[in-house]
């Protein structure tokens, strides 16, 4: 008890003999899951570098990357309680918050192109998804872009039913559930860190992931077979707890606007190209055979996955989707 006391003793000590910015520093803690070269380690580490500077050191941003501080779950949590400032969630993880809404991203083949998911998060809807987090106190900042998935697994996947009966790990969303049982695939539900392992000991049999993650995570070194389906869409939305950023001296604030709004541009001007590179590399190692399908292939699986629309429908909100189908509509693609 004594020796405790004492250890904690001296531990103040040494936090009340550090220089005199640190005891006034504001401290962004910005955890996220995946490795630091993927398109959204990178916009961390970009709003880091902004943030500091522009703010003149009186912020510091420390970045924890690969689930190093908390798994899917528990960072949710984690910023609730405060633990943690910031995070980049991907939009299929709002589930468990109470926001489901957000689960409208996962659905199959909705956004044609990147222009028309970018009118989307840019425009009202964007804006309106956000305004669901509030309630949560939570506050959210940007959307951030990886890219469209691709299916993996350890036999090859060329036609929808080739994945019957397999174990698919999958996020938290029920819409990526509800595709997958349309392929007659087993959805397991589990946190990226531990993807990998479950797909080298076989507690899986696939996944789907945008290639940078699949190639920073390696998994590529323990999936035999992937599909460039492109089936679904993976993007992020920069989060940050409420309390924590009312409570910031509003010049602060607005500098920390000023850099997140710099790093969004950034991660998601970079997005494309780290999904290429990423599968330029895979495809090198020679270690996953990728199979680019065929027309009538891409048409078999849009088939099979697209009833999922209006499976999900009651869940994910039917004016929300037909928000969504109006956008591609005006660009010019059939929904
Ligand atoms: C996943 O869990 O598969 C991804 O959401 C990880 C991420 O954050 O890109």
């Amino acid at each position: 008890m004594k020796l405790t006391k004492l250890l904690c003793a001296a531990a103040l000590g040494c936090l009340m003999a550090g220089p005199a910015l640190a005891q006034n520093q504001i401290v962004i803690k910005f955890s996220h899951v995946v490795a630091p070269e993927t398109p959204k380690g990178k916009g961390a580490e970009k709003f880091k570098e902004l943030a500091e500077q522009r703010t003149g050191g009186k912020v510091k941003v420390e970045v924890y990357p690969n689930s190093q501080l908390y798994k899917d779950k528990e960072e949710l949590e984690a910023l609730q309680l405060g633990a943690v400032q910031m995070l980049a969630p991907s939009l299929a993880k709002f589930g468990p918050l109470g926001a489901k809404e957000f689960e409208v991203f996962d659905l199959p083949y909705i956004f044609p192109s990147k222009d028309v998911l970018v009118k989307v998060t840019t425009g009202p809807v964007g804006k309106q998804l956000f305004q669901k987090l509030e309630s949560k106190g939570i506050v959210g900042l940007a959307y951030w872009d990886n890219g469209f998935k691709i299916l993996s697994a350890n036999k090859p996947l060329i036609k929808p039913e080739d994945a019957k009966g397999m174990k698919m790990r999958i996020q938290s969303s029920k819409v990526l559930e509800a595709q997958m049982r349309a392929l007659s695939a087993l959805p397991q539900v589990m946190a990226f860190s531990e993807v990998y392992q479950a797909l080298q000991t076989g507690v899986v049999d696939g996944t789907e992931n945008p290639p940078s993650n699949m190639y920073t995570q390696k998994m590529h070194e323990v999936q035999k077979h992937a599909t460039l389906t492109n089936h679904g869409y993976l993007g992020y939305a920069v989060i940050v707890n409420k309390k924590f950023w009312d409570g910031l001296p509003a010049d602060v604030r607005t500098q920390l606007e000023g850099a997140m709004k710099d790093a969004t541009e950034f991660a998601n001007a970079i997005a494309q190209k780290e999904n290429d590179d990423s599968l330029a590399a895979m495809k090198a190692s020679g270690k996953t055979q990728f199979h680019e399908p065929t027309k009538e292939e891409l048409d078999a699986w849009r088939k099979a996955l697209l009833p999922v629309h209006k499976d999900v429908e009651s869940r994910v909100g039917k004016d929300l989707m037909q928000a969504i189908y109006k956008e591609a509509e005006a660009a010019g693609f059939k929904m």
